[in-house]
């Protein structure tokens, strides 16, 4: 895992957008529409931050190849299937992130950026 890259990635995204919550919740809904509804009873957007928040600490703690975020995206993996997120969809979150971060750093965001967020979402995909 390419720590380095990923990290880079985080802060130019930061000082190109403050909150990238709207843009990431955008992409995840052009990925899968029908997931829209599923936030229609998060009306001040709280649910929506703190699982921002979680994915943001877990790709945080992959990095820093922590245990406990490894815990932590598999017990949300399997939670999800009763709020009627398959585990396979589960990831489509993570894609969203680095689809909008791509989006945020333009002409930054080299092979090198792409191939360690290839690397990261393989490793959090093989989290069951
Ligand atoms: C496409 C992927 C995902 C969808 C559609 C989704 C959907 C949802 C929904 C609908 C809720 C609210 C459930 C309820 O309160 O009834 C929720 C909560 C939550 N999700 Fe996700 N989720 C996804 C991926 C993730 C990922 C990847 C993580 C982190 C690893 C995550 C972490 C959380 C957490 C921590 C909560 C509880 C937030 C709170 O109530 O404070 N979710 N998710």
């Amino acid at each position: 895992m390419d720590a380095g890259l990923i990290l880079d990635t985080l802060e130019r995204a930061s000082e190109r957008c403050a909150d990238p919550a709207p843009l990431i919740y955008r992409r995840l809904f052009e990925l899968r529409p029908e997931f829209e509804s599923l936030f229609v009873m998060d009306t001040d957007g709280g649910v929506r931050g703190s699982m921002l928040t979680t994915c943001f600490n877990a790709i945080l703690g992959l990095v820093e190849e922590s245990d406990t975020q490894r815990v932590i995206i598999s017990s949300s993996r399997f939670a999800h299937d009763g709020y009627g997120v398959a585990q396979r969809d589960f990831d489509l979150m993570f894609v969203a992130i680095r689809d909008t971060f791509r989006d945020l750093l333009g002409a930054e965001w080299t092979p090198e950026t792409d191939a360690a967020w290839t690397h990261l979402l393989a490793a959090i995909a093989a989290i069951d």
